[in-house]
């Protein structure tokens, strides 16, 4: 069979990369979070005590950032100059970091090379925000993934509970509306739906009706396709 290639783009928290998982699991596919990538030029704009809305001061970090995606048994691990930071850019923090570096042009163009090298390997199943506008637009399949934002804050508050953060769920829904803003509203490969995308809410799904419920328009294109 040709090789596979899934883009999954939505907002925050709309369950993107517990989807792309599980996809990745069921199609044997590899399965690259794009986030992880942003989060890291966040995690390193903090610690560099740059303003991360300021394009100049973020823009002359970047010749200094080496960034790696490595697939283990474990999955995706990002390292950033040497240093495996997988697990610490999962904070809301970062997250808020990540989202105001990602306006920045330069910061785009950066990223877009590793991206657009995972893309072509083929057999993938990748997540973010501009997957099937800008980085695979010749994607199979174009997801997006929606639910509405109180879902949302929800399990991202579980999800950071279950990582021992403890964060209000009020605050939590601030951020991710914020962060809708900030994602959809940039100059820049805004977070908008490809025109040949399909819509999928999964408010009312859990996770494993929400592979089902992708499974079956997987399969229709891929179908159609042959
Ligand atoms: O998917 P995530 O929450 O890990 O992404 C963190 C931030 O990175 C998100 O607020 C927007 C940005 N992002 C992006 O602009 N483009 C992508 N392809 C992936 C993430």
């Amino acid at each position: 069979m040709d090789k596979i290639r899934i883009a999954i783009d939505g907002p925050s928290g709309s369950g993107k990369s517990t989807l792309a998982k599980k996809l990745a699991k069921a199609l044997s596919l590899v399965y690259v979070d794009t986030g992880a990538l942003y989060r890291s030029v966040g995690l390193y704009a903090m610690r560099a005590g740059a303003d991360p809305k300021s394009a100049a001061q973020v823009t002359a970090l970047l010749d200094d950032i080496n960034l790696e995606l490595v697939y283990t048994d474990a999955g995706q691990r990002v390292i950033l100059c040497g240093e495996d930071v997988s697990d610490l850019i999962r904070t809301n923090e970062i997250s808020m970091y990540a989202s105001s570096v990602s306006a920045i042009p330069a910061v785009r163009r950066f990223l877009l090379e590793i991206q657009k090298k995972m893309a072509a390997n083929g057999n993938v199943v990748m997540d973010g925000r501009d997957i099937g506008t800008v980085i695979m637009p010749d994607a199979d399949v174009k997801l997006f993934l929606e639910s509405n934002t109180k879902a949302r804050a929800h399990r991202r508050y579980l999800e950071l509970l279950e990582k021992g953060h403890n964060y209000s769920e009020e605050e939590i829904y601030k951020d991710i509306v914020k962060r809708d803003e900030n994602d959809s509203n940039r100059e820049i490969a805004p977070a908008i739906p490809a025109d040949d995308a399909i819509f999928l809410d999964n408010s009312e799904l859990d996770p494993d009706q929400t592979l089902e419920a992708a499974m079956d328009i997987i399969k229709e294109k891929l179908k159609r396709k042959k």
